[in-house]
C-alpha cells in the first residue's frame, strides 16, 4: 500500500525519488509528493499520477542531494494535493511522509489545536508532523529525539521518513507495522518501503523491524529501538534484479506475469520436486513436518487471492493427506474467539508478506501457542520473518496489482506440501504419488502450451467486453478457481462478477440468469463433471450464455457451451494450476478492451498494510 522512498548522497535526490516513486506505482496510490533539502526545503505535491509530479519538477527544477518521497493511498481525508504527503508542521521545518494510520490522531489534533496549531488538511499524518514540531520546539532536544518522543505518543501503525530543514544531513525513519528498509550504496543511502525503488542502485539492504528507528546520513546509518537501545543489524543481499521489475516488451506487467507462469511454476518446484526419487523435499519445513501432520487441525489464514489459494489447499490436504483444514479470512480470524492453541498449526499465505490482517492473524495464533508456517513470495518480508517455518513461492516480483503468477506458485507450494504430508501420513499411495510427481513435472510445459494460442479467449473477451455482470461456477477444486476468476474480473475491469459453488446456484443466484448473463463454468474436474453438466443444463434452460473451461476430451461440456476453452488433461487435483490461466487472460483482455488501468486498478493497493 502506498510507498516511501528517500535518498541521501551525491546524486540529484529528485531524480532518484521520482524514478523510485514510478517503481512504487504498482502498489496503488492516488497522489504523490516529495521534499528536497538544499539551502532551503522544497515540497512538491500532486493529486493523480507520478508523471504529473515529474512534469511539475521539470518546471520547478528542484535541486538537492537529500529528499523523501511518497505515493499516498488515502485512508484519512480525500485524495487531494493538500492531503498528499509530505506534511509539515506549523513552521514548515519538518517534512514527513507516512504509510499507515495514526489511530489517535483526533485526540492529538485537538490537543495541538488548543496549543495554537492550525491544520491545512484532514490527514492523520499531518498531526504527526505538527506533534514532532511541537515537541522539538518546546524542549531542548534534537531532531531524532523529537521524532522518538512524538512516536511515543502515537497509537497505530507507521512507516515514516522525516527530514528537518536545519539538520540537512540526515533522514530519520521509523517503523511499526509498515515495512521500511535502508539501501546501502557507496557514499549514498536509500530508504524505501520495499526494494523496487532501490534495486538499480544497490542490493545491500537492512530491514527495520517494528518499533525500530534509524538515522541515515551520507556516511552511514544507525539503528535503535524506540526505547533508544542501539542495534547491530544484519545486512541482507537482495535476490531480485532490475529486469524482473521491468515490463520486458509486454504492454502491462499483468500480461507479462501471466506469460511467465510456465517458468515461475518450474522455479517454484526446482529442487523440491525430486522426480527421480519420487518424492518432495521442502527444506523450509525440515523438522516440523511431523508436528504439522499430527496437529489437531490446520488453519489456513489469508486474504483475497491468497485466500483462494488456501481454499485449493484445503481440498488438497484433505484428499492427499487426510488432514482436517479450515480456511479463514485473516481479517475475520483475528477478531474471533481464539480457539487456536498449541495443538493446532496455522499456515499463512501472502504474496507480499506484509498484509496487515494476515500478519495480525499470525501474531494471534503465535500468542496462543500455535506453530505458524508461512507461504510467501517476497523474501525477507515481515510475515516470512515472523513465521516459525515456511516455503517461499519463488515467483519473482509481482508488480501487477491483480495477482496471477503468485497464485499459481502458491497453489504449487500447497500441492507439494499436501503430497509431502500425504506420504508422511501414509495416506498417499505409491501409485498416486508417482502419477502426481510425473504430472506435476509436466505442468510448466502445459502452461506454455496453453499460452501459445490465446485467440479464442481474445474473441470471447471482445464479445463480452460490455457485459455488466458475470457468474463463475465450479465444483470441488474448480470452486476456488471460480472465486479467483470472478475476483480477477472485478479487480481490473470493474465488471460485477460472482463466484459460486455450481450446486449453490439453484439456491439463489439462478434468479439472475437470463440471456444477458455470461456464466463461466469451470468444468475441469472429472469426478464432479456429471453433476456439473446438470448445472450447465440448468443455465442453458434459462438462456444464460455459457463459457466453459474444460479438459481436452470433455466433449459433453463443449457441446453444451456456447464457447469453450480447453485445457490439457491432468489429474483432478492439479487442474487449478491450469484452469485459472484462461480466466486471468479473459479478465485481462476485457479490461484492456474497456481501457481500464490494468496494472493499477482504481482504489486497489498491491499490499494492504492497513486493517
Ligand atoms: C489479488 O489480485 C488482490 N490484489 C488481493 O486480493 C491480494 O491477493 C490480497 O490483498 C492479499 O495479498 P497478499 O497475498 O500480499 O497477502
Ligand atoms: N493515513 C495516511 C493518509 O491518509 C497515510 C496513508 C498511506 O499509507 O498512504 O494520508
Amino acid at each position: 500500500m502506498c510507498g516511501i522512498v528517500g535518498y541521501i548522497g551525491k546524486r540529484q535526490a529528485s531524480e532518484v525519488i521520482l524514478k523510485g516513486l514510478q517503481r512504487l506505482e504498482y502498489r496503488g496510490y492516488d497522489s504523490a509528493g516529495f521534499a528536497i533539502l538544499d539551502d532551503d526545503m522544497k515540497i512538491l505535491k500532486i493529486k493523480g499520477k507520478v508523471d504529473e509530479l515529474v512534469k511539475k519538477d521539470k518546471e520547478e527544477m528542484t535541486e538537492g542531494h537529500l529528499g523523501i518521497g511518497h505515493t499516498r493511498w488515502a485512508t484519512h481525508g480525500e485524495p487531494s494535493e493538500i492531503n498528499a504527503h509530505p506534511h509539515v508542521g506549523a513552521s514548515g521545518k519538518f517534512a514527513l511522509v507516512h504509510n499507515g494510520i495514526i489511530e489517535n490522531y483526533n485526540v492529538l489534533r485537538k490537543d495541538l489545536e488548543k496549543k495554537g496549531h492550525k491544520f491545512t488538511g484532514e490527514t492523520d499524518t499531518e498531526v504527526l508532523a505538527h506533534l514532532i514540531e511541537e515537541i522539538h520546539d518546546m524542549s531542548d532536544i534534537d531532531f531524532f529525539q523529537a521524532v522518538q518522543q512524538a512516536l511515543g505518543q502515537v497509537k497505530g501503525t507507521y512507516g515514516i521518513a522525516v527530514v528537518h530543514k536545519y539538520t540537512p544531513d540526515r533522514i530519520i525513519i521509523a517503523r511499526k507495522g509498515s515495512p521500511l528498509l535502508i539501501g546501502i550504496g557507496e557514499d549514498e543511502y536509500f530508504v524505501a518501503s520495499d526494494a523496487s525503488p532501490i534495486i538499480e542502485y544497490t542490493k545491500k539492504v537492512v530491514y527495520l523491524e517494528d518499533e525500530e528507528m534509524a538515522v541515515v546520513t551520507r556516511d552511514g546509518y544507525e539503528v535503535s529501538t524506540l526505547k533508544n537501545i542501539t542495534l547491530t543489524k544484519e545486512v541482507h543481499e537482495l535476490a531480485m534484479n532490475l529486469e524482473q521489475i521491468e515490463k520486458g516488451g509486454y504492454p502491462h506487467f499483468m500480461l507479462k506475469e501471466i506469460f511467465e507462469q510456465g517458468g515461475t511454476i518450474a522455479d517454484c518446484m526446482r529442487g523440491r520436486l525430486m522426480v527421480a526419487e519420487n518424492r518432495i523435499q521442502l527444506g523450509g519445513l525440515e523438522g516440523v513436518v511431523d508436528k504439522i501432520i499430527n496437529a489437531r487441525r490446520v488453519v489456513i489464514a489469508a486474504c483475497g487471492t491468497s485466500w483462494h489459494a488456501g481454499l485449493v489447499g484445503e481440498y488438497l490436504f484433505e484428499y492427499l493427506a487426510h488432514m482436517p483444514v479450515e480456511v479463514e479470512y485473516a481479517s475475520e480470524f483475528r477478531y474471533r474467539e481464539q480457539l487456536v492453541d498449541e495443538r493446532d498449526v496455522m499456515i499463512v499465505i501472502s504474496q507480499s508478506g506484509e498484509t496487515a490482517d494476515t500478519l495480525a492473524a499470525l501474531r494471534e495464533a503465535k500468542r496462543n501457542g500455535a506453530m505458524v508456517i508461512g507461504i510467501c513470495n517476497v523474501v525477507g518480508s515481515t510475515i516470512a520473518r515472523e513465521t516459525d517455518a515456511g516455503v517461499y513461492t519463488h515467483a519473482g516480483p509481482e508488480i501487477g496489482v491483480a495477482s496471477t503468477k503468485a497464485f499459481t506458485a502458491q497453489v504449487t507450494v500447497l500441492t507439494m506440501m499436501a503430497m509431502l504430508f500425504g506420504r508422511q501420513n501414509k495416506t498417499l499411495s505409491d501409485e498416486l504419488m508417482q502419477e502426481l510427481v510425473q504430472e506435476l513435472k509436466t505442468i510448466p510445459e502445459k502452461v506454455e502450451e496453453m499460452l501459445r494460442n490465446t485467440d479464442e479467449i481474445k474473441n470471447i473477451a471482445r464479445l463480452f467486453t460490455y457485459a455488466s455482470h458475470f457468474l463463475y461456477l465450479g465444483r470441488s477444486y474448480s470452486f476456488p478457481v471460480a472465486l479467483e476468476g470472478a475476483l480477477k474480473l472485478k479487480e481490473i475491469s470493474y465488471i460485477h462478477a460472482e463466484g459460486y459453488p455450481a450446486a449453490e446456484m439453484k439456491h439463489g443466484p439462478i434468479a439472475l440468469i437470463d440471456e444477458h448473463m455470461p456464466v463461466v463454468v469451470i468444468a475441469a474436474t472429472d469426478h464432479t463433471n456429471e453433476k456439473m453438466i446438470n448445472n450447465i443444463e440448468e443455465v442453458r434452460a434459462r438462456r444464460g450464455r455459457i463459457i466453459s473451461i474444460s479438459s481436452d476430451g470433455q466433449s459433453d461440456v463443449d457441446r453444451l457451451a456456447e464457447f469453450s476453452i480447453n485445457i490439457p488433461e491432468v489429474h483432478d487435483c492439479l487442474t487449478p494450476l491450469l484452469s485459472c490461466i484462461p480466466l486471468q487472460l479473459l479478465s485481462y483482455y476485457i479490461a484492456v478492451n474497456r481501457k481500464c488501468h490494468v496494472d493499477q486498478p482504481r482504489n486497489l493497493a498491491k499490499s494492504v498494510t492497513v486493517e
